[in-house]
């Protein structure tokens, strides 16, 4: 399944179904944006909260926090984003096309990687290696421009260059000035951890591959924070623990997600050791999930430039100190993007008919439940089962349609139970559970019902 045409489909599939809407479509649409449907809205809504239930509730070590998306400017000056966060541009003159120019170097020779380069260097290789446009095929560019990659707006009624201000572009930041006011009010000792979940927006040359790269998009984000003579391998723990978030929690296929470690060349500003959890979209390999070893650069250049004390006193030797950090980061949508792609699967059953068939974790599932009448007879028993089985668990109604159509409907949105109140049902107590993945059928009294789904939620 792994070529363009497969994500063709899957995009299509999951617009028709109601996960993912061209953003304002009915105005011809704006390039590169995405509503989320009713079902999209519920799946991003579960991740987050498995994400929070995960890294900061269940982790005895971390706390939360939600920070502004627009911050003092001072902060992206000290972050380095303002000097940093750039992306090289280069326009053919002959068709306009825009591409960034690292990247069209890296589709060019895959076993080159451009990080590190300076303009000029990137420069000298395209004309040298003669790399055409991908649209008209000539070698006729614009010098390479640096893109500053934040959005800009202004604050307050006076529009001019002291009320210049910046949407985020990572949540981070917000979490590094709010370090000190954390610590403090929750008394925290190292090491200890900060996790935010928010918007970010980065004004991308070359969005695209659907909601894999957007302008504006939600990340997932922890800043933990140590001791640097602490000899614990904390980057190794965050991994691990990203790891098994994917496949565990999230019952992503070990086989679709794999380590790369970044050369020195590629390794951002703060970084001293980057991993990324890459997954194997339909579109190509890209990057899910990033851990980077931050040091205490954030911190300390904060420190440098508020003129304010950032840094922790411990409590047993009495010493101050800047705590290091690992960071692990994701964006929600990518990851949305993996658990969709993993889930989707077209089956051709012994008839052969084709099924479609979204295999998601029943955590993560739209709906955990349909309950549907199995003729218009029964509809209303049947929703009175549906309104007290929906103060439980989310529960979908479907009287459309007959009952295969019905079952094929629950499957391709991922309902992992269909639940039929039938003939019998009046006389037995009892209603047919139909399980989506195994479509076997058992019998289960009404009485037991609760119990049988709450002991399967998993
Ligand atoms: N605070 C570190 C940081 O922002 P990053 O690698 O630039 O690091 C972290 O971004 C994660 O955010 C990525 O691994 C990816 O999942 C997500 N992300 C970054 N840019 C994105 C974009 N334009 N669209 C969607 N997700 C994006």
């Amino acid at each position: 399944m792994q070529n363009r045409k497969n994500n063709d489909i899957l995009i299509a599939f999951l617009k028709n179904q109601g996960f993912v809407f061209q953003g304002s479509e009915i105005y011809g649409g704006l390039a590169n944006s995405w509503d989320y449907g009713p079902l999209g809205a519920e799946m991003k809504n579960k991740l987050k909260n498995l994400w929070w239930d995960f890294f900061i509730k269940k982790n005895i070590h971390n706390v939360g926090l939600d920070s502004s998306i627009i911050l003092n400017p001072n902060v992206w000056k000290t972050s380095g984003h303002i000097d940093n966060f750039n992306d090289p541009l280069i326009d053919c003159k002959n068709c306009k096309s825009r591409y960034r120019a690292d990247k069209i170097i890296e589709e060019a020779f895959p076993e080159i990687n451009v990080g590190g380069w300076t303009i000029q260097q990137q420069e000298k290789f395209i004309l040298e290696k003669k790399i055409a446009c991908q649209q008209c095929k000539k070698v006729d560019y614009t010098p390479i421009r640096q893109f500053q990659l934040m959005f800009k707006s202004y604050q307050g009624v006076i529009q001019d260059d002291s009320s210049i201000v910046y949407l985020r572009p990572e949540t981070a930041q917000g979490i590094f000035i709010n370090f000190k006011n954390t610590q403090r009010s929750l008394r925290k000792k190292l090491p200890f951890g900060i996790g935010q979940i928010g918007k970010s927006f980065r004004n991308e040359i070359t969005p695209g591959n659907f909601i894999f790269r957007t302008r504006e998009f939600e990340q997932m984000e922890l800043e933990f924070f140590y001791d640097r003579n602490d000899e614990t391998d904390w980057f190794s723990y965050w991994l691990l623990q990203i790891e098994h978030f994917l496949s565990v929690e999230l019952k992503i296929n070990k086989k679709n997600f794999k380590r790369r470690v970044h050369n020195k060349e590629e390794l951002s500003h703060y970084s001293n050791k980057t991993i990324d959890i890459e997954y194997n979209y339909f579109h190509g390999i890209g990057e899910l999930w990033g851990i980077a070893s931050r040091t205490d650069f954030d911190l300390s250049r904060h420190q440098e430039a508020s003129k304010q004390d950032l840094s922790y006193l411990d409590p047993i030797t009495n010493k101050k100190s800047i705590p290091y950090v690992i960071e692990p980061s994701v964006g929600l949508e990518r990851l949305l993007f993996a658990i969709l792609t993993d889930a989707y699967c077209e089956e051709t059953l012994e008839d052969k008919s084709t099924r479609i068939v979204l295999k998601l974790t029943k955590k993560i599932a739209p709906y955990y439940l349909a309950i549907m009448p199995l003729q218009k007879q029964q509809n209303e028993k049947a929703f009175d089962l549906y309104i007290n089985l929906n103060r439980e668990f989310d529960c979908i109604f479907d009287d459309t349609g007959n009952i295969g159509k019905r079952y094929r409907r629950e499957d391709a949105i991922g309902t992992p139970y269909c639940i039929t109140y039938d003939f019998d049902s009046d006389e037995d107590n009892c209603v047919t559970v139909r399980d989506r993945d195994t479509m076997k059928q058992e019998r289960i009294k009404i009485n037991d019902l609760v119990q049988y789904l709450k002991d399967n939620y998993k």
